[in-house]
């Protein structure tokens, strides 16, 4: 008879103690955010990656840590975040976790381990940042969302994009819990309503109200050039930000590119 798959990070979790884990920040948002996922990998401990290690400590998920390098090189400012905060080897993180956050530079995504990935709900929090990382025909594209790209390369994962348009600083001292006023919001793109609703409830448990802005084509509506890039809002300024990409100068820019006409709906 077929056994019933053993939960990724549930070793982990159980290792780690789910009650310290739970014992900090809004915790009751954990059963809010999303049962299926306890333990949350980010790959990248660079600015946004350790703030967003923070934000899902303080959601009382166990988070698991990569760099680029050994652990040994990030150990220390993972530890800072509290027991629920592990750092290890990208396989580990990959392994072990139910969800993997993309937090490194974009051009590095060619490194991600395709096969470990397989299957695995990927949310792609980076931007192409042409000053850093270099001019690049692929990603400057407007035919093709950034997140697009790395679904491509990522063919059996299930990617969707969040947390890539508000800076650090600002997702780090924004978040709120459910229903504080002046709550701030995270919009997120992708192609499946299943995978999108699971990440909307991340957003949540995180602090922020979550804003679906389409699928992953519709990510470029978060990109650098875009009027939500760099958006500390609310929901409702948020989806008005969206709403009004078709019209913009950038929104028409892509429209051209893609052959849609310029006063189509999306
Ligand atoms: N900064 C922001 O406010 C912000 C906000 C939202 C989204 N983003 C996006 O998030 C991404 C990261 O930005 P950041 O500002 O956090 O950059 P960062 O401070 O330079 O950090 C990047 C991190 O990624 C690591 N890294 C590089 N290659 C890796 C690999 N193959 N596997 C695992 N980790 C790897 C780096 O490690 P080493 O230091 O060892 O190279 C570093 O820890 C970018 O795409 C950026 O556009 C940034």
């Amino acid at each position: 008879m077929p056994q019933p798959r053993r939960p990724r990070g549930r070793g982990v979790w159980l290792l780690a103690g789910s009650s310290d884990a739970r014992s900090s920040g809004y915790a009751g948002a954990v059963g809010a955010g999303d049962e299926s996922i306890r333990v949350v990998g980010i790959l990248g401990a660079g600015r946004v990656g350790l703030v967003l290690a923070r934000l899902a400590v303080n959601a009382g998920y166990h988070v698991l840590v990569a760099g680029s390098g050994s652990p040994g090189r990030i150990a220390s400012q993972v530890a800072a975040l509290g027991p629920a905060a592990t750092a290890a080897e990208a396989s580990v993180v990959v392994r072990e976790s139910d969800a993997v956050v993309l937090a490194l530079p974009l051009p590095r995504y060619r490194d991600l381990p395709v096969e470990a990935l397989r299957g695995m709900l990927v949310i792609d929090a980076m931007n192409y940042w042409w000053e850093v990382d270099g001019l690049r025909d692929d990603f400057a594209d407007l035919r093709t969302s950034t997140s697009e790209i790395v679904q491509g390369f990522l063919a059996g994962s299930r990617v969707v994009k969040a947390f890539n348009h508000m800076g650090y600083r600002d997702l780090d001292d924004e978040a709120r819990p459910a229903g504080a006023s002046g709550r701030k919001a995270i919009a997120i793109a992708g192609d499946d309503a299943g995978d999108l609703a699971i990440v909307a409830r991340l957003v949540d448990a995180f602090g922020f109200d979550p804003v679906v802005a389409g699928p992953l084509a519709e990510g470029i509506k978060l990109e650098p050039g875009a009027e939500a890039f760099g958006a500390d809002v609310d929901a409702v300024e948020l989806r008005a930000m969206l709403d009004r990409f078709p019209a913009s100068q950038r929104g028409r820019m892509v429209a051209r590119a893609r052959g849609i006409r310029p006063d189509a709906p999306g």
